[in-house]
């Protein structure tokens, strides 16, 4: 299959982009930052684009099949490139006849407790995170879902939990709706998206995608991940 993948530079679009390589598939990876892409492969196309650029994104979405998207920015006042970003997507798709999308999205779009939460997580740090740091950012999210939903592709919304780091594919769990788990793997939440390309039960769904062995603790979590910015 010929895909694009959006935000191929970040850490679980890199993951993405050598799992689909690995996979036999073309791949044509966006970042705005090529010179930076740390793969090389014969059948992998690195583009250079700016997914706010609606004829950049033209071009990178022309003469293929599928996009998949792990576009992401930090929390900021204003923050617009995942709504912006996926309305220039769908246009592009729509133009070229593609149909099929799969987006990473976040399970604090719709943050529910977690089973495992505890005090500390599921009535302290989720509701400061989705309400006050990262307020903006999930609004941002929820209009990029919407705008998905209220269209005619064959999209999967994807939410992953806190994001964290394993070396392998997991035996994840994939539910739609809103899964019971506090992380997800980058290559999990990778892994699961590229399997949506040859499975069809979750077209025009919202899934929640999370890790259940080798979770950090809360605390190793906000060490690694949270304070370094990702
Ligand atoms: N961290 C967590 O715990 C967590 C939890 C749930 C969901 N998520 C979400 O999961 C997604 C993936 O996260 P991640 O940490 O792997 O990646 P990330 O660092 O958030 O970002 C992925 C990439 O998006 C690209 N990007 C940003 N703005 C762009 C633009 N205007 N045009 C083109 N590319 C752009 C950047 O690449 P270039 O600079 O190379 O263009 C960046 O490396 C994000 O949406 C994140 O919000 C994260």
């Amino acid at each position: 299959m010929r895909i694009t993948i959006f935000g191929a530079n970040g850490p679980t679009g890199r993951l993405l982009t050598e799992q689909a390589l690995a996979a036999g598939h073309q791949v044509a990876a966006v970042t705005r930052r090529p010179d930076s892409f740390p793969l090389h492969h014969d059948r992998l196309e690195v583009i250079g684009a700016d997914v706010l650029d609606p004829a950049a994104v033209d071009g990178a979405v022309a003469g293929r099949d599928a996009v998949l998207s792990t576009l992401g920015v930090p929390p900021a006042k204003e923050v617009n490139t995942y709504s912006q970003g996926v309305a220039n997507i769908a246009a592009a798709m729509h133009r070229h006849g593609l149909r099929r999308i799969a987006v990473v999205s976040s399970s604090g779009v719709d943050p529910q407790p977690y089973s495992d939460g505890g005090f500390l997580f599921n009535r302290v740090f989720v509701p400061f995170l989705t309400q006050v740091a990262g307020k903006e950012l999930y609004a941002d999210m929820r209009r990029m879902e919407d705008l998905l939903r209220a269209g005619d592709l064959n999209w999967t919304i994807v939410r992953p939990s806190a994001l964290y780091h394993l070396p392998e594919v997991t035996d994840y769990t994939i539910v739609e709706g809103h899964a019971d788990g506090m992380y997800t793997s980058r290559t999990d939440l990778a892994a699961s998206m590229l399997a949506m390309l040859n499975d069809d039960r979750y077209v025009r769904a919202t899934v929640g995608v999370i890790t259940t062995t080798d979770n950090p603790t809360l605390f190793r979590w906000i060490r690694r991940e949270a304070l370094a910015g990702k």
